[in-house]
């Protein structure tokens, strides 16, 4: 039944003020086409919660204590699809280009490799198998950080365990390199799970993401897909402001910076596009914006 009236423009009205918070504070856009999905996830919450969607609004925008709801609804909000070897020619670009180049720049400088919104790990596991694979990691000292917003995917991230799905792309032989068969699921080689730090970090929250941000080569890919136009500006100024002149920023493959003005250009790295900052722009990104009015709580990392 359609509800009429007072009550239903009230809670209308909270659905406006809560995608209108969720945007300002995650990035993540719910336009016409996902407003009732947003309802969903928005009545999942307040249900657990015995709120209504205003009093919702209130404790996220003003509660002082609003961290636990945020991380708690950031878990609900994560779209969480992603697999092993996604987009391999960015893996091969990495190993093939980049490396070997950066590697005759600077031969006795650590690189750093992040990936920004790495959902359950896959995406870094499957960086650390191709560092291992092209011997990379017994020829640099090779710092590999996943984060993600989402604490819950990043202890699904931090397990190693992994469903059928998440490998289907991977070759027989990858997964009988790096994979055993437990009765919960395939668990990732354990030396090669080590590989990766695993860091909490909204990519909208300079004083989170800035300091991963000042890694030499980023993947952030399949997640501005989800993000409103100002949302993917403000993660570009971000980037721009914190990574070095000479870094490589890797995109998912429908996602583009070309259209919005920033501080990168587009470059073909071996058989993948990456993005790189225009010459002249660095320090890119202008000032720092004001953080977000309510931070997703940050975590220490131990290693
Ligand atoms: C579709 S997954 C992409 C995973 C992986 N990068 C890939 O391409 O396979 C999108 C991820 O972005 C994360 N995410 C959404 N908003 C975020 C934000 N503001 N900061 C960091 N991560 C965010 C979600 O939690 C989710 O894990």
């Amino acid at each position: 039944m359609v509800e009429r009236g007072p009550r239903r423009s009230a809670s209308a009205t909270a659905l406006e003020l809560l995608a209108d918070l969720i945007v300002r504070t995650t990035g993540v856009h719910y336009g016409e086409t996902r407003r009732e999905q947003l309802e969903e996830r928005l009545e999942e919450a307040t249900a657990a919660r015995g709120l209504s969607l205003l009093d919702y609004y209130y404790l996220l925008r003003y509660d002082p204590d609003a961290g636990a709801a945020w991380n708690e609804l950031m878990d609900r909000l994560a779209v969480p699809e992603t697999y092993f070897w996604r987009q391999p020619d960015q893996f091969q670009a990495l190993v093939e280009e980049v490396l070997p180049r950066w590697a005759a720049a600077h031969p006795n400088r650590p690189l750093r490799i992040w990936s920004a919104a790495c959902c359950s790990g896959e995406e870094p596991l499957s960086i650390a198998m191709a560092l291992a694979e092209g011997g990379w990691w017994d020829r640099l000292a090779i710092e590999l950080v996943g984060s993600d917003a989402s604490e819950a995917l990043l202890d699904r991230a931090r397990a190693g365990v992994y469903g059928e799905r998440a490998l289907r792309s991977l070759s027989p032989a990858r997964r009988a390199r790096w994979f055993r068969r437990e009765p919960a699921g395939w668990r990732i080689d354990p030396a090669l799970h080590a590989r990766v730090r695993w860091a909490r970090a909204n990519l909208l929250d300079e004083a989170q993401a800035g300091p991963l941000a000042s890694a030499d080569v980023v993947f952030c890919r399949n997640v501005l897909i989800y993000f409103s136009d100002d949302a993917i500006l403000r993660v570009a100024r971000m980037l721009a402001r914190h990574m070095p002149d000479a870094g490589w920023l890797f995109l998912g493959a429908s996602e583009s910076l070309m259209r919005l003005a920033t501080d990168f250009t587009m470059e073909e790295v071996g058989p993948a596009f990456a993005y790189v900052r225009k010459p002249g722009a660095a320090p890119g990104g202008g000032p720092a914006p004001p953080p977000p009015s309510r931070p997703l709580t940050a975590q220490p990392e131990p290693r």
